[in-house]
């Protein structure tokens, strides 16, 4: 038997194949099909290139196997194999200790493995591919920024008709622009988070929202944005299996978002308030743009009830003021903060810009320090119990 190597694997559950690994790997041995991304255990030299710029940490994962596992296998996987007990010599059933070392730091990536909130509904994944694209028809697209604001973002609705698309808050959907690049080549599917909760936008209709900044030079986000009513659009996905609420009315949300990022935070607001009224849990949205003038859902937010919602906005760019930025809202905030952070029922969500992470981190090790909690240990352990997550990019 050949000597077990470790390969690296891209886990399907969490990919939201945004095609940034197969863009960044220097070898090129990141591929993908309709289904899955993939990587030719041949070519990679587990150089780590690629591990940073994932947005969702599915690139992370890591398996000792004695044989690699095949283009075509990873291409069906619905999920990850488990790992496998590795035989390492003629009939040994030992497995050598530093061959353990290694099985035992693949379950462990760099960021900690994403996990799903305990009481959150196991949700739909990958039902809709290019090839077999879901068609949904626009009927509505609204401008949310002020019309005084450079800042473009639209509440685009798509109705699905009779073609089933189970999703839940927290989830993605893959938006396949039409036409092709100046190769000859389909446009790049896009995601976007959805931003209405599971029974629609519009209660118990089979449609969604979407929140869709326009970017310069950006083909999907301009296609978006000129959408017309009536016009057809074609949907993948859904995509996401740990960005998920809590369906527990007890769980504390704690929302931290700059732009577009918003868009999850409302489909949570917004089942929360229709299905659970009640809720005993608090929820909290930490929330950073430019101005008011530029902050998506400004108008609708100043109507969401303190009691349901408590709002702290952060801006940077209003002429005369001071910058102000989420992770500083969080500090002045910290009695509060500090009050919630152990609590079983808290989760911590963060969504948006890349570079608000490491405030956003930073300011939680500060409130813990004032209430003697080490953020460091807090956070590994909400994160495996499905408490903190990050999606930024
Ligand atoms: P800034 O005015 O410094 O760019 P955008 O409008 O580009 O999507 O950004 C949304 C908000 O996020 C802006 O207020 C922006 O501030 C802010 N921002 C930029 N960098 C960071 C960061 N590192 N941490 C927190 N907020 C940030």
């Amino acid at each position: 038997m050949n000597a077990p190597l470790k390969q690296h694997l891209i886990d399907p559950e969490i990919c939201i194949r945004c095609n940034t690994c197969e863009e960044t790997c220097p070898v090129d041995a990141i591929t993908h099909d309709s289904n899955n991304y993939v990587v030719d255990a041949a070519r990679c030299n587990l150089c780590m290139d690629c591990i940073p710029p994932c947005p969702t940490g599915s690139i992370d994962n890591w398996r000792i196997v004695g044989a690699p596992y095949s283009l075509e296998d990873q291409f069906s996987w619905e999920e990850l194999p488990k790992q496998e007990q590795i035989a390492t010599g003629d009939g040994a059933e030992a497995i050598d200790a530093d061959v353990q070392a290694l099985i035992d730091s693949a379950h462990t990536g760099a960021g900690g493995k994403s996990v799903a909130p305990a009481s959150a509904l196991k949700p739909s994944v990958n039902l809709y591919n290019r090839d077999s694209a879901a068609i949904a028809t626009v009927t509505g697209n609204y401008r949310l920024t002020h019309e005084e604001s450079d800042v473009d973002v639209h509440h685009i609705i798509l109705d699905l008709g009779d073609t089933p698309l189970p999703v839940l808050e927290g989830q993605s959907i893959g938006i396949v622009p039409p036409g092709v690049d100046p190769d000859g080549k389909p446009h790049r599917i896009r995601l976007y988070s959805i931003a209405s909760p599971r029974h629609g936008e519009r209660p118990n209709h089979n449609n969604l929202a979407l929140t869709v900044k326009r970017e310069t030079n950006g083909v999907c986000s301009n296609y978006m944005c000129d959408l017309k009513k009536g016009d057809k659009v074609r949907i993948t996905g859904p995509f996401g299996a740990t960005f998920l609420m809590p369906n527990d009315p007890a769980a504390n949300i704690i929302m931290i978002c700059t732009g577009t990022g918003s868009a999850p935070f409302r489909a949570f607001t917004e089942w929360r308030r229709r299905a659970m009224p009640n809720a005993t849990g608090r929820m909290l949205l930490f929330f950073g743009a430019r101005r008011p003038q530029d902050l998506p859902y400004f108008g609708p937010l100043q109507k969401v009830p303190d009691s349901l919602l408590g709002k702290y906005f952060a801006y940077s760019r209003v002429p005369g003021e001071k910058k102000v930025y989420v992770q500083d809202l969080m500090r002045r905030e910290e009695t509060m903060l500090a009050k919630l952070a152990p609590s079983p029922h808290t989760h911590i969500y963060v969504c948006g810009l890349k570079g608000m992470e490491q405030g956003v981190d930073s300011a939680l090790d500060d409130i813990c320090r004032s209430a003697e909690l080490r953020w460091a240990d807090l956070r590994d352990a909400m994160r495996s119990e499905g408490r903190y997550h990050v999606e930024t990019y």
